[in-house]
């Protein structure tokens, strides 16, 4: 069976979501975020393992938290200033060279087949991306000058993205030896000379970032719930 592993983030402030505590921790339908996106990971056959990356503040609580309920998570590390910190620091963590995937941890809606087809497309290309094509038309604002860019070549990228270990681990150490700092991980590998595979993914996969998506996350579970 294919098999890969995954580290999934989860030692930002949420200060965006202004919940006065890390938004990972707000409760859903009766669960926390974070426990919902790990429950993904630890569904999937093909995820052989998890590593989560937390705020250096929140160990007790996580451990507590998840520490036993997923018998995937491999390693819970202590995160950075950074996205890309944290990234970096679930990467020197894991102990096998799988297929790497990187997650938002406050992506909890992602699904079997976007991840399975993320795997499939990273054997094939190396590395691989979710996202969507932006349907507002995007503007680039630079010193007071205003610019049209074409939509049809933009696509908003998701998480997760997918690498082959070697790759994540090469666009990284390039990275913090040259101080170059991404929003996300498909933008390193650019320094590498590497492009990814682009996997069109869903909406429903958004990242729980402002107070009115939580609402927006319980309608989804409601969905979810009357699919079954
Ligand atoms: N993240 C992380 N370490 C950081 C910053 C972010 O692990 N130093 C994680 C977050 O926990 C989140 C994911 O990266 O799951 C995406 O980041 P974002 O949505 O920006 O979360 P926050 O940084 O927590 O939110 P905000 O930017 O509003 O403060
Ligand atoms: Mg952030």
């Amino acid at each position: 069976m294919p098999d890969y592993q995954v580290i999934v983030l989860a030692a930002g402030q949420g200060r965006r979501m202004n919940a006065g505590k890390n938004k990972q921790l707000i409760e859903i339908g009766g669960q926390t975020l974070i426990e919902h996106t790990l429950q993904v990971f630890e569904n999937d056959d093909w995820c052989d393992s998890i590593y989560v990356v937390i705020h250096p503040n929140e160990q007790k609580l996580m451990g507590d938290l998840i520490g036993k309920q997923f018998s995937k998570v491999k390693k819970i590390v202590n995160g950075g200033d950074e996205r890309q910190d944290s990234v970096r620091e679930g990467l020197l963590s894991l102990e096998q060279k799988l297929v790497t995937f990187v997650h938002d941890g406050a992506r909890p809606f992602v699904t079997e087949d976007e991840l399975h087809e993320l795997y499939e497309q990273t054997i094939k290309h190396g590395a691989a991306f979710l996202g969507v094509p932006v349907t507002d038309t995007i503007k680039q604002i630079k010193d007071g000058k205003v610019q049209t860019l074409n939509r049809s070549e933009l696509v908003a990228a998701q998480t997760p993205q997918a690498f082959t270990y070697d790759w994540l681990k090469k666009a990284h150490d390039y990275a913090y030896e040259h101080k170059i700092y991404a929003t996300d991980d498909v933008a390193l590998l650019e320094y590498l000379g590497h492009s990814p595979a682009f996997v069109h993914g869903k909406l429903s996969n958004f990242k729980i970032t402002n107070p009115e998506d939580i609402q927006k996350a319980e309608n989804m579970l409601k969905i979810n719930r009357l699919d079954y």
